[in-house]
């Protein structure tokens, strides 16, 4: 089957992990026609942080995309382009699998965690005003129909993956109106999911408890912001963000993107880990229903990070993109041809 997938390839590292990962995707032998297009609508000066509407009516149509990262301006600027993105196709589930490479090193063994992350709402609405000068404010918006919606999302994927535990973070104790929502929301959820485990942790220690035994964890719910700062942690566990994939789904279409940025200190320089965009690719394969391709990958993959000779300088190896893409592309040619 020919599937039609929108590519964002993104700024910095994101054309050229684009490239590889678009590399080993076609050498799968999956039948994919790519719609390339520029995630930023270009040019005018006003324009340039501003998302192109031609890919979001591009994602639209074809239901899928693969994005690499584009960079957002720090204290200042336009809002985020990818945060925009997300919103207006209405992707509100965010959901990044963590779990070990064999090869990889890491302070941790046997991590499998799936972090479901709120995609819409919270502090990420982006009001935020003066009020007076020298004071501030940024409004969190917690709804109870994103807060709903987002906890059958977990517990639905808990069920049809026969995971065994979710775990809703929040910080109820302080914000008692927006997290409380929040937490009254999965509360309802939870309770139509008997056979899956239901617990509630306070942020703060949700953070300590992950970094001492990540172990405990099955699958974690989180609003926009925690969820933002615990998939990177929960990143770090496993090897850091060149090698943790995500998702970003909605009802009608899904994005799949690297969590790391567009690595300006490394851009340019043939030295990023397509791993990321790699992985997140394997989860869109899996989307569109092709698994078998996406398990093959995967072997490659493995494969790859577990012979050690051909892995990137972020995971303590020597090799560049091109060596690393083409190690892993020999690999799916040997288990291809078994
Ligand atoms: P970053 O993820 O771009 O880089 C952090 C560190 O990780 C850097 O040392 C970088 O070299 C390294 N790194 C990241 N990805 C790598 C890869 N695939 N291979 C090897 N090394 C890798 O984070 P930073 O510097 O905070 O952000 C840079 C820009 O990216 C900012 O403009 C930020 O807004 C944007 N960004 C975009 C995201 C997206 O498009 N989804 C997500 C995160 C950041």
């Amino acid at each position: 089957m020919n599937h039609h997938v929108t590519l964002i390839p993104g700024e910095g590292i994101g054309p050229e992990v684009s490239t590889a990962t678009r590399r080993i995707l076609e050498a799968s032998g999956v039948e994919i026609e790519w719609e390339e297009i520029s995630g930023r609508a270009d040019e005018s000066a006003d324009q340039s942080q501003r998302v192109n509407q031609a890919a979001i009516d591009s994602v639209r149509r074809n239901r899928v995309a693969l994005k690499g990262p584009m960079a957002t301006a720090i204290a200042g600027g336009a809002p985020s382009v990818n945060v925009a993105l997300r919103k207006s196709l209405d992707l509100y589930a965010n959901l990044r699998p963590v779990k070990n490479i064999p090869g990889v090193k890491s302070h941790f063994e046997d991590v499998d965690l799936i972090i479901v992350r709120e995609n819409t709402e919270d502090l990420y609405s982006g009001l935020e005003h003066e009020v007076v000068p020298g004071v501030v404010e940024s409004l969190k918006i917690i709804t109870e129909k994103a807060s709903t919606r987002i906890a059958r999302f977990a517990f639905d994927y808990a069920r049809r993956h026969g995971r065994k535990k979710v775990h809703a973070i929040h910080k109820a104790n302080i914000m008692k109106l927006s997290d409380g929502l929040f937490l009254r929301s999965v509360r309802t959820v939870a309770a139509q999911f008997p056979e899956i485990q239901y617990r509630e942790l306070i942020v703060d220690n949700a953070c300590m408890q992950i970094v001492m035994d990540p172990l405990q964890f099955d699958v974690l719910l989180l609003p926009n912001l925690y969820g933002d700062v615990m998939s990177d942690l929960a990143a770090g566990l496993v090897g850091g963000l060149g090698v943790v994939p995500s998702a970003n789904i909605g009802d009608h279409c899904a994005m799949f993107e690297a969590v790391h940025g567009t690595a300006p200190d490394i851009a340019g320089k043939g030295l990023a880990n397509p791993t990321a965009l790699l992985m997140s690719a394997l989860l869109m394969l899996d989307y569109l229903g092709e698994r078998a391709a996406a398990e093959r990958i995967e072997a490659a993959l493995l494969k790859t990070y577990r012979d050690g000779i051909f892995t990137t300088k972020d995971v303590g190896g020597k090799a560049n993109t091109e060596q690393f893409t083409n190690a892993v592309l020999d690999a799916l040619a040997a288990t291809t041809s078994k």
